[in-house]
């Protein structure tokens, strides 16, 4: 890809990882914001006169029309990449599966460890040690397609589900654009349902302390 990749996120709420998406931008570009409501962090979109759009559920009949609208203009726009940041609605199969290996979603939590909502709620309450976020490929689940990366914390004895969130959104920040910015130079692929990683990714990763997963032989 010789040209910068062409992104398209879509958010559902403060939109701080739309914001570090942006910040981090050196091998894509975002082409558009879309969002189910009308999201705070739609802002940082109109600063940086990124076109947006809002598809909210009230001028639809349906979820199912209002993700056709959405996914049509996605399609429409026909971006490299399409990245889920804090976007709250299930993406129905068939645009998971006409966008497979291009649409990503970020998850606060180890998956397949925590699935769904309220997280580090969750976390507290079973005692675990560690805890983190995930970016991976979206498939017809919750939560549950191809995991690309992930960056973990601990969990200490006096946190609560404010300074795990915080923590865990800070790891948000850096994870998120490290892999996009490798999907966008195709170091990082999906071939079928496993990931491969360019020669020397896991060198990279390792340096900022991602944890990357057992993979294809270009990485053997
Ligand atoms: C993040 O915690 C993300 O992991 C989850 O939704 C939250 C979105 O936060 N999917 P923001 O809108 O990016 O600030």
């Amino acid at each position: 890809m010789g040209e910068r990749a062409r992104v398209i996120v879509i958010i559902s709420g403060r939109g701080s990882n739309l914001f570090s998406l942006l910040g981090a931008a050196r091998h894509y570009e975002i082409i558009a914001v879309l969002s189910n409501r009308s999201a705070p962090g739609l802002e940082f979109a109109h600063q940086l006169k990124i076109p947006s759009a809002i598809f909210a559920l009230s001028c639809y009949e349906n979820r199912s029309e209002q993700q056709a609208a959405l996914f049509g203009m996605v399609r429409e726009l026909d971006p490299d990449i399409v990245v889920l940041a804090g976007f709250m609605a299930v993406v129905e199969q068939q645009y998971t599966e006409e966008f497979a290996g291009k649409l990503v979603n970020i998850h606060p939590s180890l998956l397949p460890k925590y699935p769904g909502l309220d997280t580090h709620e969750r976390v507290l309450a079973a005692g675990e040690r560690e805890h983190g976020c995930s970016v991976h490929f979206v498939d017809g689940g919750i939560d549950t397609g191809t995991l690309i990366a992930q960056a973990s914390c601990t969990v200490s004895a006096d946190d609560t589900s404010e300074t795990l969130a915080q923590r865990v959104l800070e790891l948000e920040h850096r994870l998120f654009p490290w892999v996009v910015n490798h999907l966008a130079q195709k170091s990082i692929v999906l071939e079928g349902s496993r990931i491969a990683y360019a020669p020397g990714l896991r060198e990279e990763a390792a340096e900022e302390q991602f944890i990357l997963f057992p993979v294809a032989e270009a990485d053997a």
